[in-house]
Protein backbone atom coordinates (compact mmCIF):
# COMPACT_ATOMS: atom_id res chain seq x y z
CA UNK A 1 0.00 0.00 0.00
CA UNK A 2 1.52 3.50 -0.90
CA UNK A 3 1.61 5.38 2.08
CA UNK A 4 -0.94 8.32 2.48
CA UNK A 5 1.34 11.66 2.92
CA UNK A 6 -0.72 13.97 5.62
CA UNK A 7 -0.73 17.60 3.74
CA UNK A 8 -3.04 19.25 5.33
CA UNK A 9 -1.65 22.95 6.62
CA UNK A 10 -0.96 24.66 9.89
CA UNK A 11 1.73 22.11 10.90
CA UNK A 12 4.67 23.42 12.90
CA UNK A 13 8.24 21.14 12.54
CA UNK A 14 11.42 22.09 14.83
CA UNK A 15 14.59 21.47 13.32
CA UNK A 16 17.65 21.64 15.25
CA UNK A 17 21.27 21.08 13.13
CA UNK A 18 24.26 19.96 15.05
CA UNK A 19 27.91 19.70 13.54
CA UNK A 20 29.06 20.80 10.35
CA UNK A 21 27.48 23.44 7.35
CA UNK A 22 26.24 20.64 5.51
CA UNK A 23 24.16 19.49 8.20
CA UNK A 24 22.90 23.19 8.08
CA UNK A 25 22.38 22.43 4.30
CA UNK A 26 20.06 19.41 5.08
CA UNK A 27 18.56 21.18 7.68
CA UNK A 28 17.32 23.82 5.00
CA UNK A 29 16.39 21.53 2.28
CA UNK A 30 14.76 18.94 4.98
CA UNK A 31 12.20 22.06 5.09
CA UNK A 32 12.04 22.48 1.55
CA UNK A 33 10.41 18.96 1.50
CA UNK A 34 8.38 19.09 4.71
CA UNK A 35 6.63 22.71 3.39
CA UNK A 36 4.36 21.49 0.61
CA UNK A 37 3.39 19.08 3.45
CA UNK A 38 2.45 22.50 5.08
CA UNK A 39 5.09 22.15 7.86
CA UNK A 40 6.13 25.46 8.65
CA UNK A 41 9.03 26.26 11.10
CA UNK A 42 9.02 26.59 14.66
CA UNK A 43 11.58 28.33 16.71
CA UNK A 44 11.47 25.90 19.42
CA UNK A 45 9.98 21.77 19.94
CA UNK A 46 7.28 23.36 22.44
CA UNK A 47 4.54 22.36 20.49
CA UNK A 48 5.99 21.14 17.23
CA UNK A 49 4.19 18.53 15.56
CA UNK A 50 7.70 17.17 13.84
CA UNK A 51 11.07 17.26 15.75
CA UNK A 52 14.13 16.41 13.64
CA UNK A 53 17.34 16.57 14.97
CA UNK A 54 20.19 16.74 12.49
CA UNK A 55 23.02 15.25 14.04
CA UNK A 56 26.70 14.83 14.37
CA UNK A 57 28.75 11.72 15.10
CA UNK A 58 32.13 13.63 14.76
CA UNK A 59 33.41 13.67 18.18
CA UNK A 60 31.81 11.73 21.29
CA UNK A 61 30.29 14.91 23.24
CA UNK A 62 28.46 15.55 19.65
CA UNK A 63 26.66 12.32 20.29
CA UNK A 64 25.90 12.42 23.83
CA UNK A 65 24.24 15.73 23.11
CA UNK A 66 22.10 14.29 20.85
CA UNK A 67 21.18 11.50 23.97
CA UNK A 68 20.33 14.54 26.41
CA UNK A 69 17.82 16.15 23.93
CA UNK A 70 16.00 13.77 23.53
CA UNK A 71 15.71 13.19 27.22
CA UNK A 72 13.94 16.95 26.57
CA UNK A 73 12.11 16.37 23.75
CA UNK A 74 10.57 13.18 25.02
CA UNK A 75 9.08 15.27 28.47
CA UNK A 76 7.55 17.36 25.87
CA UNK A 77 6.16 14.73 23.78
CA UNK A 78 4.70 13.44 26.72
CA UNK A 79 3.20 16.15 27.84
CA UNK A 80 1.67 16.97 24.58
CA UNK A 81 0.26 13.33 24.50
CA UNK A 82 -1.74 13.67 27.50
CA UNK A 83 -3.34 17.14 25.86
CA UNK A 84 -4.12 14.86 23.72
CA UNK A 85 -1.88 15.66 20.54
CA UNK A 86 0.91 13.94 18.88
CA UNK A 87 4.30 14.96 18.34
CA UNK A 88 6.61 12.98 15.62
CA UNK A 89 10.49 12.73 16.69
CA UNK A 90 12.84 12.04 14.07
CA UNK A 91 17.00 11.37 14.23
CA UNK A 92 18.73 12.43 10.88
CA UNK A 93 22.12 12.90 10.29
CA UNK A 94 25.36 11.53 11.11
CA UNK A 95 24.49 9.66 14.37
CA UNK A 96 21.47 8.64 12.60
CA UNK A 97 23.23 6.72 9.64
CA UNK A 98 26.28 4.87 12.24
CA UNK A 99 23.86 3.75 14.79
CA UNK A 100 20.61 3.35 13.29
CA UNK A 101 17.58 1.59 14.77
CA UNK A 102 19.63 1.46 17.64
CA UNK A 103 18.17 4.90 18.38
CA UNK A 104 15.11 3.93 18.68
CA UNK A 105 15.70 1.26 20.93
CA UNK A 106 17.92 3.52 23.52
CA UNK A 107 14.89 6.36 23.32
CA UNK A 108 11.70 4.76 22.23
CA UNK A 109 10.39 8.35 21.98
CA UNK A 110 12.13 8.38 18.52
CA UNK A 111 9.35 7.49 15.98
CA UNK A 112 11.51 7.69 12.83
CA UNK A 113 15.88 8.01 11.80
CA UNK A 114 16.46 9.08 8.71
CA UNK A 115 20.31 9.08 7.36
CA UNK A 116 21.87 11.75 5.59
CA UNK A 117 21.56 10.19 1.85
CA UNK A 118 18.15 9.19 2.32
CA UNK A 119 16.05 12.55 4.28
CA UNK A 120 14.28 12.80 0.50
CA UNK A 121 12.07 10.33 2.48
CA UNK A 122 10.86 11.66 5.59
CA UNK A 123 7.41 12.22 3.85
CA UNK A 124 6.99 8.54 3.30
CA UNK A 125 8.50 7.91 7.02
CA UNK A 126 6.37 10.56 8.73
CA UNK A 127 3.17 8.73 6.75
CA UNK A 128 4.37 5.67 7.78
CA UNK A 129 4.30 6.59 11.95
CA UNK A 130 1.09 8.02 11.06
CA UNK A 131 -0.48 4.75 9.77
CA UNK A 132 1.92 2.77 12.62
CA UNK A 133 2.99 0.09 10.03
CA UNK A 134 5.95 -0.31 8.03
CA UNK A 135 9.92 0.64 8.53
CA UNK A 136 10.58 3.63 10.07
CA UNK A 137 14.49 3.75 9.26
CA UNK A 138 16.02 4.81 6.12
CA UNK A 139 19.92 4.83 6.24
CA UNK A 140 20.78 3.75 2.06
CA UNK A 141 23.15 5.58 0.70
CA UNK A 142 21.77 7.37 -2.40
CA UNK A 143 22.65 10.84 -2.73
CA UNK A 144 21.94 10.94 -6.60
CA UNK A 145 18.50 9.95 -5.87
CA UNK A 146 18.41 12.50 -3.02
CA UNK A 147 19.53 15.42 -5.24
CA UNK A 148 17.03 14.66 -7.83
CA UNK A 149 14.15 14.65 -5.90
CA UNK A 150 15.23 17.97 -3.38
CA UNK A 151 12.27 20.80 -4.85
CA UNK A 152 14.44 23.29 -7.07
CA UNK A 153 13.02 26.06 -4.50
CA UNK A 154 14.65 27.01 -1.51
CA UNK A 155 13.06 28.47 1.63
CA UNK A 156 15.17 31.38 3.54
CA UNK A 157 15.94 35.10 3.11
CA UNK A 158 19.27 35.52 3.82
CA UNK A 159 22.09 36.89 1.84
CA UNK A 160 24.56 34.25 2.23
CA UNK A 161 23.54 30.57 1.66
CA UNK A 162 25.11 27.17 1.35
CA UNK A 163 25.05 25.19 -1.01
CA UNK A 164 26.22 21.07 -1.28
CA UNK A 165 27.97 20.28 -4.20
CA UNK A 166 29.71 16.89 -3.24
CA UNK A 167 29.04 14.51 -1.00
CA UNK A 168 30.92 11.69 1.10
CA UNK A 169 34.29 10.67 1.61
CA UNK A 170 36.61 7.79 0.44
CA UNK A 171 40.06 9.02 2.55
CA UNK A 172 39.46 6.89 5.51
CA UNK A 173 41.95 8.67 8.13
CA UNK A 174 42.09 6.99 10.81
CA UNK A 175 40.45 8.66 13.73
CA UNK A 176 37.46 9.93 11.56
CA UNK A 177 33.78 8.56 11.03
CA UNK A 178 32.75 10.38 8.17
CA UNK A 179 33.15 8.10 5.23
CA UNK A 180 31.01 5.66 7.56
CA UNK A 181 28.31 8.29 8.02
CA UNK A 182 28.05 10.45 4.48
CA UNK A 183 29.25 7.04 2.22
CA UNK A 184 31.78 7.15 -0.61
CA UNK A 185 32.27 10.73 -2.46
CA UNK A 186 29.82 11.72 -5.03
CA UNK A 187 29.30 14.80 -6.72
CA UNK A 188 26.11 16.57 -8.28
CA UNK A 189 25.78 17.57 -12.20
CA UNK A 190 26.84 20.44 -13.25
CA UNK A 191 23.29 21.53 -14.65
CA UNK A 192 21.36 20.89 -10.79
CA UNK A 193 24.07 23.05 -8.83
CA UNK A 194 23.55 25.72 -11.42
CA UNK A 195 20.11 25.48 -11.35
CA UNK A 196 19.98 25.50 -7.61
CA UNK A 197 22.30 28.47 -7.29
CA UNK A 198 20.22 30.72 -10.14
CA UNK A 199 17.02 30.33 -7.52
CA UNK A 200 19.37 31.52 -4.76
CA UNK A 201 20.34 34.29 -6.97
CA UNK A 202 17.09 35.19 -7.86
CA UNK A 203 16.08 35.12 -4.48
CA UNK A 204 18.80 37.86 -3.63
CA UNK A 205 21.68 35.76 -2.63
CA UNK A 206 25.04 36.98 -2.87
CA UNK A 207 27.02 35.03 -1.53
CA UNK A 208 26.91 31.10 -2.01
CA UNK A 209 29.63 29.05 0.21
CA UNK A 210 30.10 25.75 -1.83
CA UNK A 211 30.12 22.41 0.68
CA UNK A 212 31.36 18.86 0.60
CA UNK A 213 33.11 16.77 3.27
CA UNK A 214 35.91 17.22 0.46
CA UNK A 215 34.99 19.62 -1.73
CA UNK A 216 38.13 19.76 -3.79
CA UNK A 217 37.61 16.25 -4.76
CA UNK A 218 34.87 17.56 -6.95
CA UNK A 219 34.75 15.67 -10.20
CA UNK A 220 31.41 14.89 -11.21
CA UNK A 221 30.15 12.08 -14.33
CA UNK A 222 30.50 15.33 -17.16
CA UNK A 223 34.07 15.50 -16.21
CA UNK A 224 33.71 18.98 -14.40
CA UNK A 225 36.31 19.92 -11.74
CA UNK A 226 35.57 22.41 -8.74
CA UNK A 227 37.45 25.15 -10.49
CA UNK A 228 35.00 24.80 -14.03
CA UNK A 229 32.12 24.66 -11.57
CA UNK A 230 33.25 27.88 -9.99
CA UNK A 231 34.01 29.43 -13.52
CA UNK A 232 30.34 28.53 -14.51
CA UNK A 233 29.04 29.71 -11.03
CA UNK A 234 31.15 32.91 -11.17
CA UNK A 235 29.33 34.13 -14.50
CA UNK A 236 25.42 33.93 -12.53
CA UNK A 237 24.35 37.74 -12.23
CA UNK A 238 23.97 38.73 -8.45
CA UNK A 239 26.67 36.07 -7.05
CA UNK A 240 29.09 38.03 -6.37
CA UNK A 241 30.72 35.82 -3.64
CA UNK A 242 32.05 32.43 -4.03
CA UNK A 243 33.82 30.22 -1.41
CA UNK A 244 34.07 26.49 -0.70
CA UNK A 245 34.90 24.06 1.89
CA UNK A 246 36.21 21.77 3.32
CA UNK A 247 38.94 20.49 1.35
CA UNK A 248 41.58 17.83 1.64
CA UNK A 249 45.40 18.57 0.98
CA UNK A 250 45.75 15.73 -1.60
CA UNK A 251 42.38 17.53 -4.23
CA UNK A 252 44.33 20.50 -4.09
CA UNK A 253 44.90 20.70 -7.97
CA UNK A 254 46.90 22.92 -10.21
CA UNK A 255 43.24 24.45 -11.46
CA UNK A 256 41.78 25.28 -8.49
CA UNK A 257 45.22 26.67 -6.96
CA UNK A 258 45.18 28.89 -10.18
CA UNK A 259 41.65 30.27 -9.84
CA UNK A 260 42.28 31.73 -7.00
CA UNK A 261 44.59 34.49 -9.02
CA UNK A 262 41.86 34.44 -12.17
CA UNK A 263 38.47 34.46 -10.58
CA UNK A 264 37.46 37.79 -8.63
CA UNK A 265 34.58 36.42 -7.47
CA UNK A 266 36.56 33.76 -5.49
CA UNK A 267 36.91 34.91 -2.35
CA UNK A 268 40.56 34.82 -1.02
CA UNK A 269 39.99 32.15 1.99
CA UNK A 270 41.00 28.77 2.26
CA UNK A 271 39.78 26.06 5.07
CA UNK A 272 42.91 23.69 4.26
CA UNK A 273 42.62 21.40 7.44
CA UNK A 274 46.40 19.66 7.76
CA UNK A 275 45.25 18.17 11.29
CA UNK A 276 49.10 17.58 12.55
CA UNK A 277 52.69 19.15 11.64
CA UNK A 278 54.39 15.61 12.38
CA UNK A 279 54.73 13.10 9.25
CA UNK A 280 55.11 10.41 11.81
CA UNK A 281 51.25 11.12 13.10
CA UNK A 282 50.11 12.02 9.60
CA UNK A 283 51.01 8.65 8.49
CA UNK A 284 49.43 6.68 11.65
CA UNK A 285 46.10 9.24 10.57
CA UNK A 286 46.69 7.96 6.94
CA UNK A 287 45.94 11.37 5.86
CA UNK A 288 48.26 10.92 2.83
CA UNK A 289 50.39 13.76 2.86
CA UNK A 290 53.46 15.66 4.26
CA UNK A 291 53.82 18.54 6.56
CA UNK A 292 56.08 19.57 3.57
CA UNK A 293 53.47 19.08 1.29
CA UNK A 294 51.05 20.66 2.65
CA UNK A 295 53.11 24.09 3.38
CA UNK A 296 54.15 24.00 0.07
CA UNK A 297 50.89 23.81 -0.91
CA UNK A 298 50.32 27.19 0.61
CA UNK A 299 53.14 28.17 -0.71
CA UNK A 300 50.96 27.69 -3.76
CA UNK A 301 48.62 28.58 -3.50
CA UNK A 302 49.81 32.09 -1.70
CA UNK A 303 51.52 32.80 -5.25
CA UNK A 304 48.43 32.66 -7.05
CA UNK A 305 46.75 34.78 -4.45
CA UNK A 306 49.04 36.32 -1.91
CA UNK A 307 46.52 38.28 0.58
CA UNK A 308 44.52 35.02 0.67
CA UNK A 309 43.51 33.87 4.26
CA UNK A 310 44.00 30.55 5.39
CA UNK A 311 42.69 28.64 7.67
CA UNK A 312 42.82 24.55 8.96
CA UNK A 313 41.59 21.62 11.42
CA UNK A 314 43.83 20.26 13.96
CA UNK A 315 43.43 17.56 16.25
CA UNK A 316 45.82 17.07 19.49
CA UNK A 317 46.74 13.81 20.99
CA UNK A 318 46.02 11.54 18.34
CA UNK A 319 47.34 8.35 19.88
CA UNK A 320 51.11 8.15 20.24
CA UNK A 321 51.19 11.43 19.58
CA UNK A 322 55.23 12.67 21.19
CA UNK A 323 55.65 16.26 22.82
CA UNK A 324 58.03 16.60 19.46
CA UNK A 325 55.30 15.48 17.23
CA UNK A 326 53.35 18.01 18.88
CA UNK A 327 56.34 20.85 18.74
CA UNK A 328 56.17 19.39 14.35
CA UNK A 329 52.58 20.78 14.78
CA UNK A 330 53.52 24.35 16.22
CA UNK A 331 56.15 24.61 13.98
CA UNK A 332 53.99 24.32 11.02
CA UNK A 333 50.82 26.65 12.07
CA UNK A 334 54.15 28.96 12.63
CA UNK A 335 55.35 28.54 9.12
CA UNK A 336 52.15 28.74 7.43
CA UNK A 337 50.81 31.89 9.64
CA UNK A 338 46.89 31.21 9.96
CA UNK A 339 43.82 33.97 9.43
CA UNK A 340 41.71 30.72 11.69
CA UNK A 341 41.69 27.48 13.10
CA UNK A 342 39.18 25.25 14.23
CA UNK A 343 41.13 22.86 17.18
CA UNK A 344 40.00 19.96 18.51
CA UNK A 345 41.05 17.00 21.09
CA UNK A 346 40.97 13.35 19.48
CA UNK A 347 37.95 11.77 20.66
CA UNK A 348 37.69 7.83 20.27
CA UNK A 349 35.62 6.68 17.67
CA UNK A 350 34.24 3.23 18.23
CA UNK A 351 34.87 1.05 14.78
CA UNK A 352 37.51 3.72 13.37
CA UNK A 353 40.97 2.23 13.08
CA UNK A 354 42.71 5.39 15.58
CA UNK A 355 40.49 4.27 17.81
CA UNK A 356 41.82 0.50 18.74
CA UNK A 357 45.60 2.16 18.73
CA UNK A 358 47.52 1.85 21.13
CA UNK A 359 49.43 5.06 22.92
CA UNK A 360 46.03 6.72 23.62
CA UNK A 361 46.81 10.16 25.36
CA UNK A 362 45.37 11.06 28.69
CA UNK A 363 42.79 13.93 29.13
CA UNK A 364 44.45 16.42 30.92
CA UNK A 365 48.08 16.33 28.35
CA UNK A 366 45.23 16.74 25.46
CA UNK A 367 43.94 19.56 27.20
CA UNK A 368 47.75 21.29 27.86
CA UNK A 369 48.74 21.14 24.21
CA UNK A 370 45.30 22.19 22.89
CA UNK A 371 45.57 25.47 24.88
CA UNK A 372 49.33 25.80 23.73
CA UNK A 373 47.93 25.25 20.45
CA UNK A 374 45.47 27.52 20.72
CA UNK A 375 46.91 30.42 22.31
CA UNK A 376 49.59 30.52 19.32
CA UNK A 377 46.64 30.10 16.93
CA UNK A 378 44.73 33.24 18.65
CA UNK A 379 48.06 35.04 18.22
CA UNK A 380 47.99 34.78 14.46
CA UNK A 381 44.54 35.60 14.14
CA UNK A 382 44.59 38.40 16.16
CA UNK A 383 47.89 39.50 14.11
CA UNK A 384 45.80 39.02 10.81
CA UNK A 385 43.16 41.09 11.75
CA UNK A 386 45.23 43.70 12.97
CA UNK A 387 46.66 44.14 9.51
CA UNK A 388 43.41 45.04 8.10
CA UNK A 389 43.31 48.06 10.50
CA UNK A 390 43.36 51.67 8.04
CA UNK A 391 42.59 49.22 5.68
CA UNK A 392 39.18 49.91 3.17
CA UNK A 393 37.50 46.69 2.65
CA UNK A 394 34.32 45.46 0.50
CA UNK A 395 32.25 44.06 3.66
CA UNK A 396 29.31 42.13 2.61
CA UNK A 397 26.36 42.99 5.09
CA UNK A 398 24.13 40.15 6.20
CA UNK A 399 22.13 41.55 9.24
CA UNK A 400 21.66 43.70 12.15
CA UNK A 401 24.01 43.78 15.02
CA UNK A 402 23.61 43.24 18.67
CA UNK A 403 23.50 47.13 19.48
CA UNK A 404 20.38 49.55 17.92
CA UNK A 405 22.26 51.40 14.50
CA UNK A 406 24.90 48.00 14.18
CA UNK A 407 25.18 46.50 10.97
CA UNK A 408 27.21 42.77 10.72
CA UNK A 409 29.10 42.34 7.52
CA UNK A 410 31.78 39.92 6.47
CA UNK A 411 35.13 41.27 4.28
CA UNK A 412 36.59 38.71 1.36
CA UNK A 413 38.50 37.08 4.18
CA UNK A 414 35.91 36.14 6.07
CA UNK A 415 36.29 38.35 9.08
CA UNK A 416 33.38 39.58 10.78
CA UNK A 417 32.89 43.39 10.80
CA UNK A 418 30.44 45.62 12.83
CA UNK A 419 29.53 49.13 11.96
CA UNK A 420 27.27 51.58 12.95
CA UNK A 421 25.27 52.08 9.27
CA UNK A 422 22.11 52.06 8.18
CA UNK A 423 19.86 48.73 7.99
CA UNK A 424 19.51 49.65 4.02
CA UNK A 425 22.93 48.11 3.31
CA UNK A 426 22.23 44.82 4.46
CA UNK A 427 22.33 42.45 1.14
CA UNK A 428 24.43 45.03 -0.51
CA UNK A 429 28.38 45.44 0.29
CA UNK A 430 29.57 48.61 0.73
CA UNK A 431 33.61 50.24 1.17
CA UNK A 432 34.31 49.93 5.14
CA UNK A 433 37.33 51.62 6.40
CA UNK A 434 38.41 49.13 9.56
CA UNK A 435 38.86 51.40 12.45
CA UNK A 436 39.81 48.82 15.22
CA UNK A 437 40.29 44.91 15.51
CA UNK A 438 39.52 41.89 18.14
CA UNK A 439 40.25 38.63 18.01
CA UNK A 440 36.37 37.78 16.62
CA UNK A 441 35.91 40.89 14.62
CA UNK A 442 36.70 43.94 13.02
CA UNK A 443 35.06 47.14 13.85
CA UNK A 444 34.35 49.65 10.44
CA UNK A 445 33.94 53.15 10.36
CA UNK A 446 32.92 55.40 7.13
CA UNK A 447 30.74 53.27 4.61
CA UNK A 448 31.92 55.05 1.78
CA UNK A 449 30.12 53.69 -1.39
CA UNK A 450 27.95 50.84 -2.05
CA UNK A 451 27.16 48.43 -4.92
N1 LIG B 1 36.25 16.51 5.53
C1 LIG B 1 36.85 17.47 6.29
C2 LIG B 1 36.28 17.66 7.70
C3 LIG B 1 35.84 16.50 8.47
S1 LIG B 1 35.34 16.71 10.11
C4 LIG B 1 38.33 17.23 6.27
O1 LIG B 1 38.83 16.27 5.81
O2 LIG B 1 39.02 18.09 6.75
C5 LIG B 1 35.98 18.22 10.64
C6 LIG B 1 37.15 18.12 11.53
O3 LIG B 1 36.84 17.42 12.70
C7 LIG B 1 38.33 17.39 10.95
O4 LIG B 1 39.07 18.17 10.07
C8 LIG B 1 39.10 17.02 12.18
O5 LIG B 1 39.98 18.05 12.53
C9 LIG B 1 38.02 16.91 13.25
N2 LIG B 1 37.80 15.53 13.66
C10 LIG B 1 37.35 14.51 12.91
N3 LIG B 1 37.33 13.36 13.63
C11 LIG B 1 37.78 13.67 14.87
C12 LIG B 1 38.00 12.93 16.06
N4 LIG B 1 37.77 11.62 16.13
N5 LIG B 1 38.46 13.59 17.14
C13 LIG B 1 38.72 14.91 17.09
N6 LIG B 1 38.53 15.65 15.99
C14 LIG B 1 38.07 15.06 14.89
FE1 LIG C 1 37.23 12.58 7.75
FE2 LIG C 1 39.61 12.48 6.63
FE3 LIG C 1 37.43 12.19 5.14
FE4 LIG C 1 38.00 14.54 6.19
S1 LIG C 1 39.24 13.45 4.67
S2 LIG C 1 36.03 13.55 6.16
S3 LIG C 1 38.91 14.03 8.13
S4 LIG C 1 38.14 10.80 6.70
FE1 LIG D 1 29.30 15.76 12.02
FE2 LIG D 1 28.45 14.33 10.03
FE3 LIG D 1 29.21 16.80 9.63
S1 LIG D 1 29.66 13.61 11.70
S2 LIG D 1 30.78 17.09 11.14
S3 LIG D 1 27.50 16.18 10.82
S4 LIG D 1 29.54 15.10 8.26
Amino acid sequence: MPPVIDRSPDKRVYIKSYGCQMNVYDSERMADILRPLGYALADGPEGADLVVLNTCHIREKATEKVYSELGRIKALKLERASAGERMIVAVAGCVAQAEGAEIMRRQPAVDLVVGPQAYHQLPELIARVHRGSGERLAADFTPEAKFDTLPVERGGTGVTAFLTVQEGCDKFCAFCVVPYTRGAEFSRSTSTILTEARALADRGVREVTLLGQNVNAFQNDEGVGLADLIRSLAKIPGLDRLRYTTSHPRDMDEALIAAHGEIPSLMPYLHLPVQSGSDRILRSMNRGHTADHYVNLIGKVRAARPDIAISGDFIVGFPGEREDDFEATLALVRAVGYASAFTFKYSRRPGTPGAAMPGQICEAEKDSRLSRLQSLLEDQRLAFNAKSVGREMAVLFEKRGRHPGQIIGRTPYLQAVHVEASASLIGRIATVTIASAAHNSLAGVQVLETA
